[in-house]
């Protein structure tokens, strides 16, 4: 059963180009988001996209706009902090080394990991786009733990054998492969065909 509302968290990686083009398509196919940001994802928007993150939402078109709720990062007694609240899944993008290590944990200790923590123990789809390079052995334990909690881990990594490697192709494969496993409809990039399908 879909209940038509994703929850979608910003934490202090670089990488708000990413969590950008995830609201716009989310809200594109009509799906409502419970936005989170922390306050280092908020001076990583300013700095990464040239704008206040509040301004770009209030900038946003008033049927887009409509569909987002802005929680307090801070709030872990919001909705999504409790199991009984029913959505269709977290993605936190993009997920510093800090978010994914309090996650790994069960450290609860702002809305992003309460959330998080409650996904995994409801068994609930939880994406997160980690983004940090190099990656020490922290990093690849606590994504171990994540993954074998039934989270999926998917870097920000984007392909280039999609056919448009401009900056925003590359950020929108990133978010697209993000959609595709909270199974929501886009147009963020095209999709591999058989070289027999494409005519080759
Ligand atoms: C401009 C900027 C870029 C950052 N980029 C990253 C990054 O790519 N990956 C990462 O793990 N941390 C990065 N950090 C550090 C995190 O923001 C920091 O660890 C912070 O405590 C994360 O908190 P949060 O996950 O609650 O937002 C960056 C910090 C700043 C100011």
């Amino acid at each position: 059963m879909t209940h038509g509302r994703i929850v979608l968290a910003l934490s202090g990686a670089s990488g708000a180009p990413y969590a950008r083009a995830a609201i716009e398509a989310l809200t594109a196919a009509g799906r409502r988001v419970l936005l989170i940001a922390s306050p280092v994802a908020r001076q990583v928007w300013q700095e990464e996209l040239g704008e206040a993150f509040n301004a770009w939402l209030e900038s946003l078109p008033a049927e887009k706009r409509a569909l987002i709720e802005l929680q307090n990062h801070q709030d872990v007694g919001a909705g999504c902090a409790s199991g009984t609240f029913r959505h269709d899944g977290m993605l936190i993008i993009p997920c510093s080394a800090k978010t994914l290590a309090g996650i790994a944990h069960g450290y609860a200790s702002n809305l992003t990991e309460r959330a998080a923590d409650v996904c995994l123990k409801e068994r609930r789809r939880l994406v997160l786009v980690f983004r940090e390079t190099p990656i020490s052995l922290i990093h690849i334990d606590n994504m171990r733990a994540v993954t074998l909690a039934g989270g999926i881990v998917l870097p920000a990594s984007p392909g280039f054998y999609h056919g448009d490697t401009s900056y925003q192709g590359l950020v929108n494969f990133v978010a697209g492969k993000a959609l595709d496993l909270l199974d929501v409809p886009h147009d963020l990039f095209t999709r591999w065909k058989d070289p027999a399908e494409r005519g080759d």
